[in-house]
């Protein structure tokens, strides 16, 4: 069995994960969206949050599982028996990041392949920290993100101004 690993910060999981996910669980017979708990960013939400909504958004994958993990992806990979990496690609300013982890990971796990998917067209530009900033200044956020996670980015933004029932998964 052919078992992937797609990791990311997911600070929400966009439309543009969902894809990238929906095509490597058509390739792969496992897929494991792999969350990871500390990235050199500042985070928008706790791990449990991003865990909790991306699952929700991949729930209609039957192959895919959503995890938390701590430590490096490639060790990760070999506790759940992957022999692929997946990583999503918008555009070409991505590609020098992406070339650069795959390098790095390859010589701490030459065993393991890294698989990068161009994204649909419609979210070559999608960002969570875009998204983020739409949501801040009051804009929609309708194909950008799942719903529910819209609506947890807009409590979180806009606090009691929001519209819609407080999302069960935000902590705060
Ligand atoms: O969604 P992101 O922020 O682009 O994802 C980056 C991520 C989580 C894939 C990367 O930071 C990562 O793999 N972190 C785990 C620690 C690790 O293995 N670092 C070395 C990567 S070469």
């Amino acid at each position: 069995m052919t078992i992937a690993v797609y990791p990311g910060s997911f600070d929400p999981i966009t439309l543009g994960h969902v894809d990238i996910a929906a095509r490597a669980a058509a390739i792969f017979e496992r897929l494991v969206v792999a969350v990871f708990d500390a990235p050199a960013k500042s985070l928008t939400f706790t791990s449990e949050d991003r865990i909790a909504m991306a699952r929700e958004a991949l729930a209609h994958l039957t192959n895919v599982e959503v995890i938390g993990f701590h430590g490096l992806t490639v060790d990760l990979a070999r506790r759940v028996g992957a022999q692929v990496i997946v990583r999503g690609l918008r555009a070409v300013s991505d590609f020098e990041v992406e070339m650069q982890m795959a390098f790095l990971n390859r010589r701490m796990a030459p065993e393991i392949e890294v698989v990068c998917l161009p994204t649909s067209l419609e979210f070559s530009y999608l960002s969570a920290t875009m998204i983020k900033e739409i949501i801040r200044l009051g804009g929609p956020t309708e194909g950008l993100v799942p719903h529910h996670v819209g609506e947890a980015l807009r409590q979180k933004y806009l606090g009691d101004a929001s519209t819609g029932p407080v999302p069960r998964f935000l902590n705060s």
